[in-house]
């Protein structure tokens, strides 16, 4: 995990190791300052020598504005370096999660991985900064401190051993206890998120169902929950202060009664003491640190286990070793195949053994969740079978290019997607784009009327997430948009995912009408539930609870009076009398 968050730091190599350089000289600096304030008591004030003052007064104001620019210096690089690492974690996460296949996509939630590209992020560059920071300053700081204490007066510098072991002591016991609620609490960052993103993204359907209140009450347990773990832990993070200020009066207080006991003998001189007081506060800061450090990682950890997850999750849909680049369409062959959604143990697609040829028109009818979509999502390999196999022109699937083989198709899935960008880009789905070719695309999905009272303009953007004077389409005009994004590819195999389920009869009639046309001489999948809208297609699969039930023209299919086909077709016709 260390290795594949490290790998990120990239560019950022430099101003991290400087950081704990420049944080070192602090320490350094700070360290001389006690010392010589030592030397201005002892040989200045107490000698009555003020020239010495006046030097040593001048060295350390020297030694403090150093110390001050190596801290300002390392503050400006740990920033530097943590801000840096953050954006480069964000950016190859984005890039990873561009790469995944519906299946290493089921695996994680929308919210989840929200989550993980922000706050998670968030969380691992607080802890990058701090250990940058303080990882090499904080022990560095102590064991100078406690070595320097030392030097001067062993046996008084001993109180800070005592005083060091029993702040560690009270520390292990609090610190580990800390962590445990620290890390209960990330996971439950994902239910606030997941509660947030369903209510903003179905904020019509709550109002139109007066469920406010339940949203209120599941976003309040959520947020709850984050309240009390919160709590718990800092609770126990603030004992603390009071535990370390305890310890370094009782350090004052010892070195005081024992110092002024040993300076009466002679042993110590009082600039010492002064010394030795100094560093008392330096020992026991740096050892908070240290203690804050381990809390802060640990902190991070769940977070940085989180980040590289996502980083290292390799999508399962690679191209084979030697794969076959030029891929002519042809006939499809479905040979026994089944599958499972990943983590699902019910099969929605069941010994599918199917083959159609160049230009055919296959309609796919059935029931909701009879495996209609996803039949398409296998012959479009977002996923792979789980048995069985897929060959074009004889050809696994497979083994081609994968690229390549997704260029074959154009295809309006049942849940399409446009974008918050302009409705040329959103056809072309490129940037640059033949404008004839995206206009012909949309006329022929029926989408005419709209561009003319758009002035015929394909940057209107869509939608108003980015760009305030964007329009809102209707569901309808969506779903002509998608449709004319898949005309406007031209692949040779088009695959309509119920196309036309939002479209009003009129539109939907034109649509057909103009069927050949959309589609051309292409190999075609057309998936409906309107019974009546497949008729045009000479050939008709039937599925039924993940098996292909029956095969055949509309005519054929409907002489078999006892199969789902004629089940379908009458339960329908009652309904669309005038079809
Ligand atoms: N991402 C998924 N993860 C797990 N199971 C899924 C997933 N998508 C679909 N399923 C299951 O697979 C089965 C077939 O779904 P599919 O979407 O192929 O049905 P469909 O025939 O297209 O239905 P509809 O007519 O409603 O569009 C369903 O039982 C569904 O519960
Ligand atoms: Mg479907």
């Amino acid at each position: 995990m260390l290795k594949v968050l490290g790998a990120q730091i990239k560019e950022f190599k430099k101003d991290s190791l400087l950081t704990p350089v420049f944080m070192i000289l602090e320490v350094v600096m700070e360290m001389i300052i006690p010392l010589l304030m030592a030397s201005i008591i002892d040989e200045g004030v107490n000698a009555g020598n003020l020239n010495h003052i006046y030097k040593i007064g001048a060295l350390m104001i020297g030694v403090a504005l150093i110390g001050l620019w190596a801290g300002l210096m390392g503050a400006k690089y740990g920033a530097k370096a943590s801000t840096g690492f953050a954006r480069n974690l964000r950016k190859s996460m984005f890039e990873n999660i561009q790469t995944y296949s519906f299946s290493n996509i089921d695996k994680y939630s929308t919210s989840s991985l929200i989550t993980r590209l922000t706050t998670d992020v968030t969380n691992v560059q607080n802890a990058y900064q701090m250990v940058l920071r303080m990882a090499m300053r904080a022990p560095a700081s102590m064991i100078i401190a406690m070595v320097m204490a030392f030097s001067i007066n062993a046996r008084l510098a001993s109180i800070y051993l005592v005083a060091v072991i029993f702040l560690g002591i009270c520390l292990s016991f609090i610190m580990p206890r800390a962590n445990r609620y620290f890390r209960q609490l990330f996971e439950k960052y994902d239910d606030l998120n997941a509660s947030v993103q369903e209510n903003v993204s179905a904020i019509r359907v709550v109002k139109a169902y007066v469920r406010e209140d339940y949203e209120k009450e599941k976003f309040s347990k959520a947020n709850q929950n984050i309240y009390n773990m919160f709590l718990k832990a800092e609770k126990l993070v603030v004992i603390n202060m009071p535990l370390m200020q305890v310890t370094v009066y009782g350090c004052i207080l010892l070195i005081s009664w024992f110092g002024a006991k040993t300076i009466v003998a002679g042993n110590l001189t009082t600039g010492e003491m002064m010394s030795l007081l100094a560093y008392c506060m330096n020992i026991l800061m740096s050892l908070m640190m240290v203690s804050m450090i381990f809390v802060m990682l640990s902190m991070s950890y769940a977070s940085a286990k989180r980040i590289s997850e996502v980083l290292t999750e390799q999508t399962d849909l690679k191209n084979p070793e030697n794969p076959v680049m030029n891929v002519k369409d042809g006939s499809i062959v479905f040979d026994h195949v089944s599958f499972r959604y990943p983590g699902s143990d019910k099969y929605a697609l069941k010994d599918i053994s199917i083959e159609f040829k160049v230009g055919e028109k296959l309609a796919v009818v059935g029931m909701n969740g009879s495996g209609k979509s996803t039949f398409i999502k296998l012959l479009c390999r977002l996923y792979d079978p789980t048995e069985g196999t897929i060959y074009m022109n004889g050809i696994d699937i497979r083994r081609y290019d994968y690229q390549e083989y997704f260029g074959l198709f154009s295809v309006v899935f049942q849940d399409f997607r446009l974008f918050s960008f302009g409705l040329g880009e959103n056809v072309a789905m490129s940037e640059t784009f033949r404008e004839e070719a995206v206009r012909d695309a949309l006329v022929k999905a029926g989408m005419e009327e709209f561009l003319k009272e758009h002035n015929d303009d394909l940057s209107t953007t869509l939608y108003r997430d980015f760009d305030k004077n964007g329009v809102e389409v209707s569901g309808g005009e969506a779903q002509k948009i998608a449709l004319a994004r898949a005309v406007c590819k031209g692949a040779p195999f088009v695959l309509l995912d119920e196309p036309t389920a939002a479209l009003d009869p009129k539109a939907e009639y034109e649509i057909y009408k103009r069927f050949n046309d959309l589609v051309a001489d292409r190999t075609t999948v057309y998936i409906s539930h309107r019974m009546s809208s497949c008729r045009f297609c000479g050939d008709i699969a039937v599925f039924h609870e993940g098996r292909m039930v029956q095969r055949g023209s509309h005519e054929s299919l409907l002489e078999e009076t006892t199969g789902k086909y004629y089940e379908l077709w009458t339960a329908q016709a009652q309904y669309y009398v005038t079809e």
